[in-house]
């Protein structure tokens, strides 16, 4: 594993097992089928899909809150699956979850002070003093006022709620932060302030970020690379810009087709692409490629063989037997921008 990869996930699957409707018994749903990935050192990966589609199961995985069924994690070169959770606690330390929903995430009964140093306290990294004093470094990095530290969550504005969030996955130096829909639950108005304060602190901290949504339209402004996922499967994964260029795979054309604002420009309008019906569930997944019952361009191979993930562009993965815009898709990397003298 090269140096510049901090994360590897290797073929990580995650079952849980539900009722069927009619039989009462039990069927394994499979909500994360088969991802790999690799999470570079400073860079922002967005994964994008419908909801249900895994995203946040996927994210508890990679973090270790939740055990994978099978498949491989790998920290800083060290595989994780399997340690006991003493062995996991340091590596743990190092990844930290932002979650969706700022009023579900905090605990109402404790003040936000205490909940900003609760993983200082629990991990026994500082004295007293010395997290009370971190705790106000830290609501001032995040734009909160310091003298607030006495006050409940339910004090506070949405936006003020995700920056306590912020604030509480930064107070162990963590070099991962996993961003489940960390704007979703603002309104438009706040997100840009949080996606704001989220690109400050990833430069000041160097910070690796997995950003998590639903919608296309925010992963673009703050991802390096997206990957989309379908249906527990990530389907197309590349460099941002040339992805939203040039889609290969014919579910991420059809959502960027319906992004309102990456088709307000001059550029010759998209195409709007409609995708019927819903997500199907995931256990009673499709045969061959799991979105062949809504692909506007399925053939009968598509029924019956599931298409290998693969690179079809220097950097572009996707997972399909009709890729979609590959003459226009460029054949090489292009090269780095030089630094401005
Ligand atoms: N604790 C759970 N038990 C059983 N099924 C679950 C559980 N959590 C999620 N699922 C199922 O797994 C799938 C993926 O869910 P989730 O990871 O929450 O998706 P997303 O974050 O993309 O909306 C869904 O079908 C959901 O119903
Ligand atoms: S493999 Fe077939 S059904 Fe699946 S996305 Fe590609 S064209 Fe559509
Ligand atoms: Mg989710």
């Amino acid at each position: 594993m090269s140096d510049d990869v901090l994360l590897r996930a290797t073929d990580i699957v995650k079952s849980y097992s539900s009722r069927t409707k009619n039989l009462g018994q039990r069927t394994p749903n499979r909500a994360v089928n088969g991802v790999s990935l690799d999470i570079r050192r400073g860079e922002t990966l967005g994964i994008v899909g419908e909801s249900g589609c895994g995203k946040s199961t996927l994210a508890r995985c990679i973090v270790q809150l939740l055990p994978v069924t099978s498949g491989s994690v790998q920290f800083n070169g060290v595989e994780l699956t399997g340690l006991s959770r003493r062995q996991l606690r340091p590596h743990r330390r190092q990844m930290q979850l932002v979650f969706q929903d700022p009023y579900a995430s905090l605990n109402p009964r404790r003040t936000v002070g205490d909940i900003v140093g609760d993983p200082m306290r629990i991990n026994r990294v500082a004295s007293h003093d010395d997290i009370n004093d971190r705790v106000r470094d830290l609501f001032v990095t995040v734009g909160l006022d310091p003298n607030s530290l006495r006050r409940y969550p339910h004090e506070f504005s949405g936006g003020q709620r995700q920056r306590i969030g912020i604030a509480r996955s930064l107070s162990l130096n963590p070099s991962l932060v996993v961003a489940d829909e960390p704007v979703s639950a603002l309104d438009v108005s706040v997100q840009a302030q949080v996606l704001n304060l989220m690109a400050d602190l990833q430069e000041r901290f160097n910070l690796t970020y997995l950003f998590i949504a639903h919608d296309l339209g925010v992963v673009r402004h703050v991802s390096d690379r997206v990957g989309v996922m379908y249906l527990g499967e990530i389907v197309e994964l590349g460099d941002a810009e040339a992805l939203y260029d040039t889609p290969l795979h014919p579910y991420t054309e059809a959502l960027l087709s319906v992004v309102p604002e990456l088709n307000d420009t001059d550029a010759p309008r998209r195409e709007r692409i409609l995708i019927s019906g819903d997500v199907p569930d995931p256990s009673d997944r499709p045969s061959g490629c799991s979105f062949h019952p809504r692909c506007p361009v399925a053939t009968e191979i598509c029924t019956t063989q599931k298409p290998e993930f693969v690179e079809l562009r220097p950097g572009r993965m996707v997972a399909c037997h009709h890729p979609r815009n590959l003459d226009a898709a460029p054949l090489t990397v292009p090269p780095p921008t030089p630094p401005v003298a």
